[in-house]
């Protein structure tokens, strides 16, 4: 395993032990949207987002417990938008991360709620004093949140891409609107990743701007491996079903330039990103080895 491999499997697990700590415990009358909770946030996934969370924190030394709780907060949100996309009147999937969606786990009514449940931590994790002794961190990074997953976020994104797959025709979509689809649906939530580290380490107006444009290559590259990977990955290693968005008439990156054109645009704005942390020097190498993980991932 690459050393790069073995480091964000290494966060992962420790990630993984403070999103525990943060999720309900299922007792009582209510037990049942904890468990669903915990089954989809719980044994899975890269983690990717709070891997940026927390390298972007190191870049400028800064690592506590409040660092996690907002890497905990942002996976909550993610989570929940996986919850959501995998129910029937959305994308329809039965496999996530290797196992059964929650709506076939347990019900949809109860997704929904494991999603709701999961979107409204998130924010309740992010008042707590240990995030940032400063209040108005804290409620910056309320704001930046709440604004990357809503809709101008994240469910902008998904609205446009559930309208494209109901219209068909995905020939017509042009490379711009694209991209705008993928910088709200996945880039947005990348973006906040990294932009959290920044708040929580105390980078400056001009760190933040590189950081900044580092994350928007970081998020449309993602989505451009994650549309390729619909088409080229393994659902073995994946754990979620290939082949959907042409199955589903999805306007994709794929769609609109074809494999070889997706993986020129990608390796394209990977090399832009390396451009971005080039002021970083050495303490920026795990966020400059996350751009060709992302590249070429395989789930
Ligand atoms: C999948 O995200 C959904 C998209 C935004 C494309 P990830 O590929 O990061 O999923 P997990 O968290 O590793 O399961
Ligand atoms: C989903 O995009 C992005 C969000 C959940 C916001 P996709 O529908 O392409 O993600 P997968 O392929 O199901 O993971
Ligand atoms: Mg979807
Ligand atoms: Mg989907
Ligand atoms: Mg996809």
């Amino acid at each position: 395993m690459s050393d790069f491999l073995s480091h964000i499997k290494s966060v992962a697990r420790e990630f993984e032990t403070h999103l525990d700590a943060a999720l309900p415990k299922p007792q009582g009358a209510t037990a049942r949207v904890a468990e669903a909770m915990r089954y989809s946030a719980l044994g899975g996934g890269k983690r990717l987002r709070p891997f940026f969370v927390v390298e972007t924190a190191r870049l400028f030394g800064h690592e506590d417990e409040g660092v996690w709780l907002a890497a905990s907060a942002l996976e909550c949100v993610h989570v929940y938008s996986l919850i959501h996309d995998d129910l029937p009147c959305m994308d329809d999937d039965d496999m996530r991360r290797g196992k059964a969606t929650v709506h076939r786990a347990f019900d949809e009514a109860t997704a929904v709620l494991a999603g709701d449940g999961l979107l409204t931590l998130a924010f309740e994790l992010l008042t707590r004093e240990a995030v940032h002794a400063d209040a108005n961190v804290r409620l910056n990074l309320i704001a930046k949140l709440a604004m990357a997953s809503g809709h101008a976020g994240m469910i902008g994104g998904q609205m446009i891409d559930l309208t494209m797959g109901l219209g068909g025709g995905t020939r017509e979509v042009s490379e711009a609107v694209i991209t705008q689809l993928q910088d709200l649906k996945t880039g947005a939530l990348i973006h906040y990743a990294v932009m959290a580290g920044a708040m929580l380490g105390g980078a400056n107006a001009h760190e933040k701007a590189h950081l900044s444009a580092y994350a928007r290559h970081i998020g449309l590259i993602f989505q451009i491996t994650d549309d390729l990977l619909d088409v080229t990955g393994s659902a073995d290693i994946m754990g979620k079903a290939a082949g959907k968005d042409e199955q589903r008439g999805k306007a994709t990156f794929v769609s609109i330039l074809g494999i070889d054109g997706a993986r020129r645009k990608a390796q394209t704005l990977a090399n832009e990103a390396h451009g971005h942390l080039d002021g970083f020097g050495q303490k920026a190498d795990a966020l400059r080895s996350a751009i060709d993980f992302v590249l070429k991932r395989d789930n």
